[in-house]
């Protein structure tokens, strides 16, 4: 069970970061040439939500059985436990709610310039925030590439 859900948690990085980078890119050369915003701009944004979603969800379940969680006595000491039990899971609820703000800003806009111009302002930070909080294994803190 662990290994499954620490498999998927981790594949499921590329998708997010893919659906993401799409939602960014498009929302950034359609606001500068005036596009409308129609139902195929609101593709890779939903995509890039749900999957953040569903990576919030993997990781509530891992933050419960993961071994590199830990509230025991001198964990802020050791810098993987504090990296997972304190800083992943912060910067990466901040990403999520982010990104979830830009979603909704986006969708009660009437202007089709200010919608793009909320997916891509949120959904960059948000973005940001992910490549910083992911424990590349360039990082020593245990993760693999996928
Ligand atoms: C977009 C959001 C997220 C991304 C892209 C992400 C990505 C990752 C990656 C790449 C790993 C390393 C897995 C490996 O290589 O073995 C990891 C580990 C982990 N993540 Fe996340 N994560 C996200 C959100 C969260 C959240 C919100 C939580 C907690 C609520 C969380 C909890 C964990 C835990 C506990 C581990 C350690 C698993 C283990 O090896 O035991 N993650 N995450």
């Amino acid at each position: 069970m662990y290994e499954i859900l620490k498999h998927a948690h981790s594949g499921l990085r590329w998708l997010v970061l893919a659906f993401l980078v799409w939602a960014i890119i498009n929302a950034f050369s359609k606001r500068r040439s005036g596009a409308d915003y129609t139902a195929k701009d609101k593709r890779p944004a939903l995509f890039g939500l749900i999957t953040t979603h569903l990576q919030l969800v993997l990781g509530l379940i891992l933050y419960f059985i993961s071994p590199l969680v830990s509230f025991e006595e001198g964990f802020m000491k050791n810098t993987i436990t504090r990296f997972y039990t304190i800083e992943h899971l912060s910067l990466m609820l901040l990403a999520i709610i982010l990104i979830t703000v830009g979603y909704s800003r986006a969708k009660r806009k009437s202007e089709d310039k200010a919608k793009f111009g909320s997916i891509f302002t949120f959904y960059l930070i948000g973005l940001i925030l992910i490549l910083l909080a992911i424990p590349w294994p360039f990082r020593g803190l245990g993760g693999g590439w996928g």
